[in-house]
């Protein structure tokens, strides 16, 4: 009969369906338990706080100036801490041209512990030893800033990771607008990390 009901078949499909919903509820605890935890993510607002002038960049005056930064260190693991366990060096630079990174200041944090999923906010300053120019053939000042530490997960016999990473912020040299607003995701250095560093100007 055409109109007949086969309750096998719906009982059947009463439990696939089930089977399905429980496992994509249990799928993220799942994963949370199996997977291997993640590393820290890093961001900076580079003068988060700051009215810049900048315009000095299009021509030679060699002042020095502040770096205020505003930094986020997150673990991005509900269940693990992390340690870190070296002092973590961050550096502000600028890219005079192409080829060449010059160093502006460097910053240091202490080694600290981080519970799960936390956030460590770093908003501090920074004198540098001299005053960018415009990335050569722009009306840019291109900044970089590289952060270099390593990490340690809370957990017996893990050992500890390395890590190195870094953004750029763009700067217009003659409105002094940043061309990123807000927190700007410091990622595995490409090229730029290569180029030959250009050891800090003497003061003036
Ligand atoms: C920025 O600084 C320059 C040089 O010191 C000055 O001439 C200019 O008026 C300043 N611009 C603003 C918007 O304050
Ligand atoms: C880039 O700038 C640096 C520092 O000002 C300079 O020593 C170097 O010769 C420049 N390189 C090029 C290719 O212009
Ligand atoms: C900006 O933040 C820095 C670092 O926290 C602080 O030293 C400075 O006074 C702040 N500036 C303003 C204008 O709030
Ligand atoms: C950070 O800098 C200090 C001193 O400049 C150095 O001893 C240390 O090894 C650096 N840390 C890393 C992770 O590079």
């Amino acid at each position: 009969m055409a109109c007949s009901v086969n309750y096998g078949t719906l009982i059947a499909c009463f439990f696939v369906i089930s089977l399905s919903l429980g496992l994509v509820v249990l799928m993220p605890v799942l994963v949370a338990l199996f997977a291997s935890p993640s590393s820290p993510s890093f961001s900076v607002n580079l003068f988060h706080n700051q009215t810049l002038n900048l315009t000095r960049a299009n021509g030679n005056s060699p002042t020095n100036f502040a770096i205020h930064f505003d930094l986020k260190l997150k673990n991005e693991n509900k269940a693990i801490g992390l340690h870190y366990p070296d002092q973590i060096n961050i550096t502000f630079s600028y890219f005079p041209n192409v080829s060449t990174l010059a160093i502006l200041a460097d910053y240091k944090l202490d080694s600290f512990y981080q519970g799960n999923g936390k956030t460590k906010r770093v908003r501090d300053m920074v004198e540098t030893n001299g005053f960018p120019t415009v990335l050569e053939g722009t009306n840019m000042i291109v900044f970089r800033v590289d952060l270099v530490g390593s990490f340690r997960y809370k957990k017996v016999g893990t050992k500890r990771h390395k890590v190195e990473l870094g953004c750029l912020v763009g700067v217009d040299s003659t409105t002094s607008n940043k061309m990123q607003k807000g927190f700007i995701g410091m990622v595995k250095p490409g090229l730029d990390s290569k180029l030959k560093r250009k050891p800090p100007p003497d003061p003036p």
